[in-house]
């Protein structure tokens, strides 16, 4: 009962304004005491609380904590710290019904340690990895006030031109939704009402991963069984693992702008999935509404917006404008925005707010002293989770590991960027925080340490693509360029490597390159690092490339150039101390690509699940009239799933239980997995499915189901799969989910491309 007090209730019945003096709900009761609430609330109030706004440092806090008071805010996203949104939360308290307020924010791949970015942690097929990341994201965020994040990203890409590739999760429908699911149960831990969890609010629904062309913000134009088949199952993976909060995709799909689809936000995610928790928009999506051309003015698309179910309006003020207008001209209904109003307190109520306001920010005596300080990181936990995420590419010779003994150049842009090692959405993590290449390999040489370190290069030469890329940052430019001439920083880098053993050159991207809006026509290493990859090639010394990179890049020159490739995506806070432990052999690689990586960009889509046609390419017949470029060799540079290790593994004697399956029944798919080489490492054992024929043409092959397994140098082990029923289900072309009798092809391998392979018969 004390804590009832906490709600206001007790002091709104008392209040001469109160409408109707009701005996306030138990807070057990989520729904009684939700309507309760709502039977006292004005228009205005209802309203209000479905404004998201964001704080940002120009903003006046004064007048902000006036319209909270007043009742005109809900919550808000980028305030991020106890002592920050404390001010807020108290007064939300001075407000009429004394209606929690809560915090959101960005919080993707960590919030201050900042983990390598969701492409890389796919990479780790590592679900207690990537699980863990997830946890101490939320712990983290819990711990400076926020309640809710805007993640998992689980937009399923296959165009790498599409600049938020680095964001999701991948190409395949089966890891993303694995992925999906464990990243929601992460971030909620034991309940998104716990003090140390976050609501997790899943996004982009739907589909934003395939944006035409890859560009950014572009229109989705995609069959209803491409969607339910392919994009659509790792947003139900994250609602069914219970996220509380959809965000609403800033595209429009087959014509129709996300954020007033009524077919997607009511007939499917709320009827057809049973959704019942809260749906944001994003930023400023409602007023797009205007420009998508699906609406003539902000009342309409106010009105559209509330009629689709979007719940919540992030950074636009149409709502308030234009809902109390449209319902008394009888446009919307009382119950429009009464459902709105209801996902917005289910949701605090969900995140525990009712109960406690402060659960999150605290007391004022207990917030750190500095929200910075190195002890509320967790480095120890990054590092490793990102090696497991780092993918060995190619090692010709055992160029690596590298000999601790050996005189290394270091060169590249990105040796020494403490920026890009955390990549974009890098939410509270500080720069000054983050272990660079060169401070990595620094330290794991110790005292013996002979590198030599020279840039080589600046990220472009390209003064647009500069531009572009300070263009994104408010406060200073994140790309910075060496003033000297190109040909300078090469003679330097090159000097620097002919006194070496063996060099190590960062290159890749810059951050910004892999971001939201940041869509590129092609995927080359920027020209200025080409140019110096070319001249320390020439060198003739050994030459490993450390790529960073937030998507797949076309790196076929530098991969005929390079004696070693380690692809490291962007790490995060400890990526230096984790890409050394790789390079030094600390650590044994192995990450798998978790999207493939194309030759050139004119292969897009390359992705390896395609459906089957009817002239497939044949390789070794040339000019036969089959599927293919004719200007280059067909496929991809590296497949799906595909990365090596310091040590080898084979794949034999696979076997089927039978060559047959029942419906009800079971097959056991095995093989055995021997560790062939002379250290001890981990292989992903990887299970794809084809279904020969069926009433619809079906993919070459699906992934279901995966084994990350620890194998000491020469064990074996025989690695078992089940496979039923449901493993062979598909959305036909009635979007009836079934599994249709006929063969299946079973394949494992250590990749999507070398599989051994095995029949059966559904009956
Ligand atoms: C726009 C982005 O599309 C979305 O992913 C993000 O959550 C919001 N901005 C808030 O930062």
């Amino acid at each position: 009962m004390k804590k009832l007090c906490l709600l206001g209730l007790f002091v709104s019945l008392a209040s001469p304004t109160v409408l109707a003096a009701t005996t306030p709900a138990p807070l057990e009761n989520k729904d009684a005491f939700v309507n309760n609430l709502m039977k006292q609330m004005t228009l205005d109030e209802k309203i209000g609380q479905l404004r998201l706004i964001s704080i940002g440092p120009e903003m006046p806090r004064e007048m902000i904590r006036k319209e909270i008071a007043a009742g005109n805010i809900g919550g808000t996203f980028n305030s991020i710290t106890r002592a920050e949104n404390r001010p807020m939360q108290d007064a939300a308290m001075r407000s009429r019904l004394k209606i929690p307020m809560f915090f959101a924010y960005d919080v993707i791949h960590g919030h201050r340690t900042i983990f390598p970015i969701p492409i890389a942690l796919a990479s780790s097929w590592d679900m207690d990895a990537i699980g863990l990341s997830g946890r101490i994201a939320a712990k983290e965020a819990a711990a400076d006030s926020l309640d809710i994040t805007f993640a998992p990203m689980v937009d399923v890409s296959r165009d790498p031109r599409w600049g938020r590739t680095s964001e999701g999760f991948g190409e395949d429908t089966y890891l993303v939704s694995r992925i999906a699911g464990v990243m929601v149960k992460a971030f909620q831990g034991a309940g998104a009402n716990t003090a140390d969890s976050i609501m997790a609010s899943v996004k982009h629904f739907a589909l934003y991963g395939a944006v035409e062309g890859g560009r950014d913000y572009n229109v989705v134009d995609m069959s209803p069984v491409k969607m339910y088949q392919d994009y659509l199952p790792p947003y139900r993976a994250a609602i069914d693992a219970g996220a509380g909060g959809v965000m609403v995709a800033l595209n429009s799909i087959n014509g129709v702008p996300a954020t007033a689809d009524t077919w997607l936000m009511n007939d499917l995610l709320r009827t057809e999935w049973g959704f019942k928790g809260l749906a944001v928009s994003d930023h400023g999506a409602i007023f797009e509404l205007i420009k998508h051309g699906v609406a003539r003015d902000g009342r309409e698309a106010a009105k559209l917006a509330i009629k689709a179910g979007i719940h919540m309006s992030m950074n636009d003020t149409l709502y308030g404008k234009e809902l109390p207008g449209l319902l008394k001209a009888g446009e919307i209904q009382q119950g429009d925005i009464d459902n709105a109003v209801r996902a917005v307190l289910g949701a605090k109520y969900d995140m525990g707010l009712f109960n406690d306001p402060y659960l999150r920010i605290g007391k004022a005596e207990d917030d750190p002293v500095d929200t910075y300080a190195e002890s509320r990181l967790h480095r120890a936990e990054a590092r490793d989770v990102a090696r497991r995420s780092l993918v060995l590419l190619k090692n010709q010779g055992e160029t690596l590991p590298l000999n601790k003994t050996a005189k290394i150049a270091l060169v590249g842009p990105l040796a020494k960027a403490p920026i890009d090692m955390m990549g974009s959405w890098a939410a509270a993590g500080r720069p000054a925080q983050s272990v660079t290449l060169f401070d990595g390999m620094t330290r794991a040489l110790g005292d013996q340490s002979t590198l030599i370190y020279a840039r080589g290069a600046n990220i472009t030469g390209d003064k647009k693509v500069l531009d572009y890329l300070n263009f994104l940052n408010f406060d200073a430019p994140e790309v910075v360029d060496d003033p000297r001439s190109a040909q300078v920083l090469i003679d330097e880098a090159v000097n620097a490597a002919k006194g070496a053993d063996v060099i190590v050159a960062a290159v890749g991207e810059s951050r910004g390159m892999s971001h939201e809006s940041s869509s590129r026509t092609d995927l080359n290493i920027p020209a200025s690092q080409r140019d110096l990859i070319k001249a320390l090639k020439a060198t003739g010394r050994p030459l490993v490339l450390v790529l960073m990179n937030g998507r797949p890049l076309s790196i076929l020159e530098e991969n005929a150039q390079a004696d070693a490739i380690l692809e490291t995506w962007f790490s995060g806070t400890e990526g230096g101390n984790a890409i050394a432990d790789v390079l030094f052999g600390d650590y044994n690689p192995s990450g798998k690509l978790p999207i493939t990586f194309p030759r050139s960009v004119g292969q897009i889509p390359t992705y390896y699940n395609h459906l089957s046609i009817g002239r497939p390419f044949t390789p070794g017949k040339p000019g036969n009239y089959t599927s293919q470029y004719f200007d280059d060799t067909t496929g991809p540079l590296f497949p799906f799933g595909f990365g090596l290790s310091y040590t080898q593994f084979s794949l034999t004697d696979m076997a089927l239980s039978s060559t047959t399956l029942n419906k009800t029944g079971k097959l056991d798919a095995s093989v055995m997995l021997t560790n062939t080489g002379k250290r001890d490492g981990e292989a992903v054992v990887q299970l794809y499915i084809q279904d020969v024929t069926g009433s619809m043409i079906r993919p070459v092959k699906e992934l279901k189901n995966f084994q990350k397994i620890m194998l000491k140098a020469g064990e074996q082990k025989v690695v078992h799969f089940t496979i039923t029923e449901d493993d062979l289900k598909f959305f036909n072309a009635q979007l009836k989910y079934a599994a249709e009798p006929g063969k299946f092809n079973v394949q494992i391998g250590l990749d999507s491309q070398d599989v051994t392979q095995q029949s059966f018969e559904l009956l």
